[in-house]
């Protein structure tokens, strides 16, 4: 009988990288777990832990023995471990670049060193900036405007540059903008988790401008297929792809369809346009459709009403 895959996932206490390990479980992999908890919790991965169903290394990804160690015996790695928010990456640019380029290079290294399988690299839409075309095309010229995406825009030129060398089997994933539960509520939290805190304080929903500007809201649950794929297709290494639901919505749509959702009638506060918020996005996922058989399955409405459930008890 063949042995049980084995699978790194960095990050894994945090939103996006405990759906993860959820699904790598389901699928029949066994999976360690390198999180230093900065933004992670436990909670997310809490019954996998206590079911003894994971591994769990509490450390962090810059700590070049630690990563050493944790890749010598694993099939395939996916790196989600970084900090993510744009506003802190603005004001700490060199925490910024240490965590998520220095860490990044030293899994790529550990990787090459031990011929791991498959390097699985979650990168972010942030790399365009303010996209020149829509839908974005994977080709979209590079113009990061803050030091997340810069950092997320080199880690992905290390990837791709390892792998032209043949040092490492690396596919690139970018992601839009991903929601679902245990998404994180904090100051630099999405739009979406910040709209279900003011319905459930029943306070005004504010919106940035004239609420036109449209995002392109993926759900977690289509997103962590698109990873599994990237880990099991074939010919995609050294690729780049995009992960969204390929669709536009804009913000007023998305403040009605909460509202109307949860049943209440709150204000909606237009305020100032924020410096540096891009006007429109979507992405172009013909691209993840073909090689990776990608296909998001859960609509806005439904991926909303789960959440509601899960934050409001609104059924
Ligand atoms: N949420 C989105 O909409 C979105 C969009 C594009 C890209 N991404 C990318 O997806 C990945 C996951 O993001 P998320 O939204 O789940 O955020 P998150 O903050 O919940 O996840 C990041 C995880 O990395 C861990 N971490 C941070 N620094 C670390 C370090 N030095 N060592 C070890 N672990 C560390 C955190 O504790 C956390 O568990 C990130 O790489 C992010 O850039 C997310």
């Amino acid at each position: 009988m063949r042995k049980s895959l084995k699978a790194l996932v960095t990050g894994g206490a945090g939103f996006i990288g405990s759906h993860m390990v959820d699904r790598l479980v389901n699928d029949g992999y066994d999976v360690r777990i390198i999180d230093d908890l900065s933004t992670g919790r436990i909670d997310n991965i809490q019954s996998l832990l206590s079911a003894g169903k994971v591994d769990f290394v509490k450390g962090d990804i810059r700590d070049v023995s630690l990563v050493t160690k944790s890749v010598d015996d694993v099939d395939d790695v996916v790196h989600f471990a970084a900090l993510t928010s744009v506003p802190f990456s603005v004001k700490n640019p060199e925490l910024t670049f240490d965590v998520n380029l220095c860490g990044t290079l030293n899994l790529i290294r550990a990787c090459a060193q031990e011929d791991v399988g498959r390097f699985v690299f979650v990168s972010s839409c942030a790399v365009c900036g303010d996209p020149e075309f829509l839908p974005v095309r994977e080709e979209h010229r590079p113009n990061p405007i803050s030091p997340y995406a810069e950092s997320k825009l080199i880690a992905e030129r290390y990837c791709l540059g390892f792998q032209d060398r043949q040092l490492l089997r690396s596919v690139v994933l970018r992601f839009f903008n991903v929601y679902g539960p245990r998404q994180g509520m904090n100051d630099y939290s999405g739009v979406i988790t910040r709209f279900i805190d003011r319905v459930k304080r029943k306070e005004p929903l504010v919106i940035y401008g004239d609420g036109s500007q449209t995002r392109d809201f993926v759900n977690v649950r289509d997103v962590v297929e698109a990873v599994l794929a990237s880990m099991k297709s074939g010919d995609v290494e050294g690729e780049v792809f995009n992960v969204g639901s390929g669709k536009p919505t804009s913000i007023n749509e998305l403040a009605k369809t909460i509202l109307e959702l949860a049943g209440v009638d709150l204000e909606i506060r237009y305020e100032k346009l924020r410096a540096g918020d891009i006007k429109d996005s979507y992405a172009d996922i013909s691209k993840a459709k073909k090689f990776l058989g990608y296909e998001p399955k859960v609509s806005l409405r439904d991926g909303l009403r789960v959440l509601l459930e899960e934050k409001l008890g609104v059924s």
